[in-house]
Parts: C-alpha cells; sequence; structure tokens
C-alpha cells in the first residue's frame, strides 16, 4: 500500500508487507515515545482530533504521537459539543474542519461514518473507531503488543494461539484484529462469547478461509487452557438497546489469578483493549491479576503511542526526516522504560 497521504480507514487496507513497516516505523519510535529522544520533524502540522464517542486510550495516544513528533492537536470531544449536534452533515464538517488540519482522526458511533467522512475530508483520515465496524489502529497496536510478547518467548505470528473473549458481536477491536490475523498462516482462534453475541459469521469464514483453525464455545476456562494469548473484551454496552440487555452477558467471562493458574499454561499473556470494566458486575480482568508479569494490558496501551507515531510519520512521509530534527531531552525521565 501507498502510505503517502493515505486514509487509514480499515484493516482490509493492509497486506503482509505493510504491517513489517508499519512495525518496523514503530520500533525505531521508541526513544522518542519513552521520552529518551525529541523531533520536531512535524513542527507546524496540525492534528484534527475528533472524538464523537467516548475514548480515553484512543484519543489521547493519538494527540500524543503528534505531540512527540512536533505537531500541535485540535480536540473535538463529544457529538453535543460539535456541529453535528446542529444537524451539520459529516460532508460540510469535513469539508471544513480539513481546511483546518493536516491529518484527522476520527471516532464516530456509526458504522461507515469515518469513510463517509473521509471522501470529504482533504486532508488523510485515519479511523479511530466507526460504531461496532472497525477500529484499525488498535488491530495494529495489538498485534504489534502478539509480537512482541511471542517473540520474548520465542515465538512469532505465525502459529499463534489466541482466545478472543466477550462481546465478538459488537466489538470492533477483535473486528479488526480476526482481519489482520488473516494475512498470517496457521492461527488457532478460540471463539469465546455468549451465542447471542457472536462473532459476526463474514470474519468467521474470513478466518477459515485464511486456513486457520476456528473454535466457538461458550466455555471460559476450557477455552484458555491452551492459548498464547487470552484478549478479553467488554460488553460494550453502548451498542444495546437498553443497559439492562448488557446486563444480561456482563461478568460472564472472568479471568482472575485463580483462574489463571489453574486453567492456563504457564506464561499465558492476557490482554484487552481496554477500558476492562472493573465494575463488581463485570469485572472480566481482576485486579488480582495486576501483579502478573504476563498481563500486557499497559504495554498494550503503550504501543498505542508506537504504532499511531508510525502511522502519522508515514502518511505524511517524514519517516526518513524524523532523526535528522532529533535531539535528547534535556529533562529527567527515567522512570518510563
Ligand atoms: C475499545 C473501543 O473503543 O473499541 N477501546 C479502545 O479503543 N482501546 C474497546 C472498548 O471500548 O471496549
Amino acid at each position: 500500500m501507498d502510505f503517502i497521504g493515505a486514509n487509514i480507514l480499515s484493516i482490509q487496507q493492509f497486506e503482509r508487507g505493510d504491517i513489517d513497516k508499519v512495525f518496523s516505523v514503530a520500533d525505531s519510535m521508541k526513544p522518542y515515545a519513552q521520552r529518551q529522544r525529541a523531533t520536531r520533524v512535524l513542527d507546524g502540522a496540525i492534528l484534527g482530533n475528533m472524538f464523537f464517542e467516548a475514548s480515553t486510550r484512543t484519543r489521547v495516544s493519538f494527540g500524543s504521537a503528534f505531540n512527540l513528533l512536533g505537531g500541535a492537536v485540535r480536540e473535538t470531544t463529544g457529538f453535543e459539543s460539535s456541529a453535528l449536534s446542529k444537524g451539520e452533515s459529516l460532508y460540510d464538517t469535513a469539508r471544513v474542519l480539513s481546511g483546518y488540519s493536516d491529518v484527522i482522526c476520527m471516532r464516530h458511533p456509526q458504522e461507515g461514518s469515518v469513510s463517509e467522512f473521509a471522501k470529504a475530508s482533504r486532508v488523510p483520515v485515519i479511523n479511530g473507531g466507526d460504531g461496532a465496524n472497525e477500529h484499525p489502529t488498535q488491530a495494529l497496536l495489538d498485534l504489534y503488543t502478539i509480537r512482541h510478547e511471542l517473540i520474548s518467548k520465542g515465538r512469532q505470528i505465525d502459529g499463534l494461539r489466541i482466545a478472543m473473549i466477550g462481546d465478538l458481536k459488537h466489538g470492533r477491536t477483535v473486528h479488526s484484529l480476526s482481519q489482520l490475523l488473516c494475512l498470517y498462516k496457521n492461527i488457532h482462534v478460540s471463539l469465546v462469547s455468549p451465542k447471542e453475541l457472536a462473532m459476526p459469521e463474514y470474519l468467521v469464514e474470513a478466518l477459515r478461509e485464511a486456513g486457520h483453525t476456528i473454535v466457538i464455545s461458550e466455555e471460559l476456562t476450557a477455552s484458555i487452557s491452551q492459548v498464547d494469548i487470552a484478549y478479553s473484551t467488554r460488553i460494550q454496552e453502548e451498542r444495546f438497546q437498553t443497559k439492562a440487555e448488557a446486563d444480561l452477558y456482563r461478568g460472564r467471562f472472568r479471568l482472575n489469578q485463580s483462574i489463571y493458574t489453574e486453567f492456563c499454561e504457564p506464561n499465558t499473556v492476557i490482554m484487552h483493549p481496554l477500558p476492562r470494566d472493573s465494575r463488581a458486575e463485570a469485572n472480566e480482568i481482576d485486579s488480582d491479576l495486576d501483579g502478573n508479569p504476563n498481563l500486557a494490558i499497559f504495554r498494550q496501551a503503550d504501543n498505542g503511542v508506537l504504532v499511531r507515531m508510525a502511522l502519522f510519520t508515514l502518511v505524511l512521509d517524514v519517516v526518513h526526516l524524523v532523526e535528522k530534527s532529533a535531539y535528547d531531552v534535556p529533562w529527567f525521565s527515567g522512570h518510563r522504560h
């Protein structure tokens, strides 16, 4: 794929070589993300960070990634505080805001909205999540994390054994991750959900067509007993008609240290796109796992900055210039690494 000036809307745009490229640029961003070095390569550039749906990590890590490259960030958060609530079309919003920005990141509750917006935008648009459809940058950071966690155990992505757990129907992170796994070989995928919240059939088909082994289950403990990665997800209550409906499924799959010790192979890595629902009735990943070195959720969130820096530098064509404007930071940065 040609990254320069490209919209990043779907994982389907990527081939395996493109993923390698994103990951190698992401690796090169470590000194900047870890605040050993600073660069001004995007000095003068503006990111329009437009989040019309709740977000902490995705919005802030996009903004931080852009700031770390020397660019400035303009935030629009919440539907109610934007002119969309006055009846403005996505087309008009895109025409206007793309005049104020060099690149736009956008999250919106409606499936397909970010692509529609991108058609009217005069600058590249990156999808930060469009309803239950896709979350391509999350899938990239998830796979980047998986690769990293596996390498430290002498493994690689091909041959991976992964369980995806929770709301697989509405979870856009697992939708994009499944599509991404189709680029690799010989993956064993356990899909663990209540049957009402099963992975959409077209994605199960895509995984099968890629030659992967698929096991569909409603049973957590058996499904996590022989995997490298247990990838848990939240019940996406904002996609249900009522909270009561979401409550039916909340807390169905709870992972804690005693379940981990009893059922998982040693060194099974636990992932979650976050936020984990830590309310007592849900508690999908118990805080008693926080001291477990195989809980990768915060490493995963940290990796979001690396992957998003990589995407910005590729789309804005400055990968080769990052080092040229770099310098060692003068402030104390000792606690991060
Ligand atoms: C996810 C999302 O928004 O799709 N969060 C994220 O971006 N890291 C998952 C979720 O909200 O459950």
